[in-house]
């Protein structure tokens, strides 16, 4: 068997990594590869990076792994004082977990517990929004809104109630931009309605739309709209940061830039920024209070949740971004960086929308920028802009699906927080030889 079966994906002709360094991959070849993307939004601070390595042989060093309910650690202590700092507050507790999919589990189990810890056991009903995505775990795909990813095990998914999604650029037909967050609120607070307030634990949802929509931040006011409606109906608000959080979007929580607090967070991918798989499910003080007054202590958690070593890695990843001030730098450099992707590729009439907030931003392509019509599925357009710049050197995170079903090709640009000035204006370049090849071979199929 070859190891492409035997891992499940296809390796033939993928180049082999040899190492990292800042803001580039290097392969075998001795290919330098720049990181447009950090994966899918994962390397926070380039690769390598000696200060992080050092924490983390530091900790090997000692100890690489305490176990939860035998031990704590210096570095759990510091990093979870962190993270509630950063989220304000109102929170009180986390959960430590190592990918996105359970640090959703997580939230989705603490809703579920809060509510039976409060008398209502009803309350166990879950509203997403379609073009979501929230992990490949069994519950987490279940409040996914990704027909593809959710087909082959959707008779085993729970029963989850899906709102329209919330884009500026394609919005429900017939409604105005103006309209768009008082329509989609009252949508959810119907949806709310229909099932009983009485049955639903909480509303998920993704503040700047990762993968699924390729970058859609929520449009302006629907943070507020949804809050409130959760709040009246005592539904519990979830947000999804996985991809948009941990400082991507240019503030630490993405929903800051909305002026509104969550009561469940799920942090990952930029956390420890791929140096150690960590994540997090961070919660309010009164949900950790009534967990703990009913039943002594949160029942959700895994073997290696708060590993030390992950812990020392996120710890010395979030001590880099604060000392260096590197949020700022999204906030404002991420401005820029828009804007000068809007002027490079903007001369592609096929170049539809560029958006996002911070070091997260979408370029999304359509046959006419007037009517927004897609590409055809079958044309591949985001997969043969991303094989081209791979090509020639420079990753960024092909996607497609914001118009529904396969439809809508977007690539995403996320970069490391401290890519130098250099690096952004060489990823720009290669982006655009990228989108102009595609698309003159694209006209020519
Ligand atoms: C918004 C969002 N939530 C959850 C997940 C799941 O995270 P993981 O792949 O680490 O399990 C992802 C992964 O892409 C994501 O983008």
């Amino acid at each position: 068997m070859t190891v492409s079966r035997a891992i499940g994906w296809e390796l033939d002709g993928m180049p082999r990594i040899m190492r990292g360094a800042g803001s580039y991959l290097y392969d075998d070849a001795g290919k330098r590869y720049l990181d447009g993307s950090g994966g899918p939004a994962a390397f926070s601070l380039g690769h390598a990076n000696p200060e992080v390595n050092a924490a983390i042989a530091a900790q090997l060093a000692q100890v690489a792994c305490g176990y939860r309910y035998l031990f704590t650690s210096d570095v759990l202590e510091q990093l979870t004082e962190m993270i509630l700092r950063y989220c304000g507050p109102l929170f009180g507790q986390i959960v430590f977990a190592s990918s996105g999919s359970e640090a959703i589990e997580g939230a989705m189990k603490v809703a579920l517990q809060y509510w039976v810890a409060r008398g209502r056991p009803d309350k166990c009903r879950f509203i997403a929004r379609e073009r979501s995505y929230h992990g490949s775990t069994l519950g987490a795909l279940s409040l996914s809104g990704f027909a593809e990813r959710r087909k082959p095990f959707v008779r085993s998914l729970l029963d989850v109630s899906f709102v329209s999604a919330a884009n500026v650029y394609r919005p429900p037909v017939g409604v105005p931009p103006a309209q768009l967050a008082p329509e989609l609120a009252r949508e959810l607070e119907e949806r709310i309605l229909s099932l009983g307030a009485g049955n639903v634990a909480a509303f998920v949802f993704e503040p700047v739309v990762g993968a699924a929509g390729g970058v859609v931040p929520a449009p302006p006011g629907y943070a507020q709209a949804v809050r409130e409606v959760c709040s009246r109906h005592d539904v519990l608000l979830i947000a999804d940061e996985v991809m948009c959080g941990s400082g991507r979007c240019g503030t630490w929580c993405a929903l800051e830039h909305d002026g509104v607090a969550a009561d469940i967070i799920a942090v990952a991918k930029g956390l420890a920024g791929g140096y150690i798989p960590l994540a997090a499910t961070v919660f309010r003080r009164d949900i950790a209070a009534a967990i703990a007054d009913a039943h002594g202590s949160v029942l959700t958690g895994h073997t290696f949740s708060g590993h030390t070593a992950a812990c020392a890695a996120g710890l010395a990843v979030q001590r880099i971004i604060e000392r260096d001030a590197l949020l700022e730098r999204v906030r404002t450099r991420g401005e820029s960086l828009r804007a000068a992707l809007q002027a490079s590729l903007g001369r592609f009439a096929e170049v539809g929308d560029v958006r996002g907030r911070g070091y997260f931003i979408g370029i999304e392509f359509v046959r006419d920028r007037k009517t927004k019509e897609p590409f055809p599925e079958e044309r591949g357009l985001s997969a043969a802009i991303g094989r081209r710049a791979f090509q020639d050197g420079l990753i960024v995170f092909p996607c497609a699906g914001n118009a529904g079903r396969g439809l809508g090709d977007v690539i995403i640009i996320a970069p490391p927080y401290n890519a130098s000035d250099d690096e952004l204006s060489e990823l720009i370049d290669k982006l655009s030889r990228a989108v102009e090849a595609s698309l003159v071979e694209a006209h020519s199929a």
